[in-house]
């Protein structure tokens, strides 16, 4: 059973411990510089008023661990936020709970006052996450290249 944690802003310890790996930082956001760059960071996924990173925590019969983060992100366009920053384990991935993650992440949304929609950009070359998109709903917007734009309304 997945959950989400809300992430103290300036803590970005945890999340760099996560991307360790220089592939999965890569997946997770292509321009960022490995190793990781916390002045990069701060600049970026937490520092919006509107933006909010939350840590995934796994209940486990020996207690809670971290095992990822994800995070909904102020957009330019009114009442639609961006899921973002989407990562992992690696030992967790393939069974189900990237498709659990995308759940609570949309139940968090629609908390959020007068949201309407959710959008996502994901590449060509991460079908997995692509695929997880879709299953959460979302649907293909556009294409730039192997940069696809997908959104969901939250009607
Ligand atoms: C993306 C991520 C969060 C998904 O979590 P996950 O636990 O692996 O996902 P799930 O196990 O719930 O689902 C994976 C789905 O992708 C499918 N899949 C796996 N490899 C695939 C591929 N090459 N092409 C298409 N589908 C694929 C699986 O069959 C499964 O679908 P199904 O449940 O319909 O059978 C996780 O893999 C991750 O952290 N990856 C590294 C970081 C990353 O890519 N972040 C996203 C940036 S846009």
């Amino acid at each position: 059973m997945l959950s989400l944690v809300g992430n103290d802003p300036d803590n970005l310890s945890q999340i760099a411990s996560m991307l360790s790996n220089k592939d999965d930082m890569h997946l997770v956001w292509p321009e960022a510089r490995y190793s990781f760059d916390t002045d990069q960071w701060r600049e970026r996924p937490t520092a919006h008023p509107d933006n909010r990173s939350f840590l995934v925590a796994q209940e486990t019969p020996h207690g809670t661990n971290i095992v990822g983060h994800a995070a909904l992100m102020g957009t330019e366009v009114l009442q639609t936020f961006a899921v973002s920053y989407l990562y992992l384990d690696t030992e967790l991935r393939g069974k189900g709970l990237g498709r659990q993650l995308m759940g609570i992440l949309e139940a968090q949304a629609r908390g959020i006052q007068d949201i309407k929609a959710l959008r996502l950009r994901g590449r060509t070359y991460n079908p997995r996450a692509i695929h997880v998109y879709e299953t959460a709903g979302f649907s293909k917007a556009s294409q730039d290249g192997i940069l696809i734009s997908m959104c969901k309304e939250l009607t």
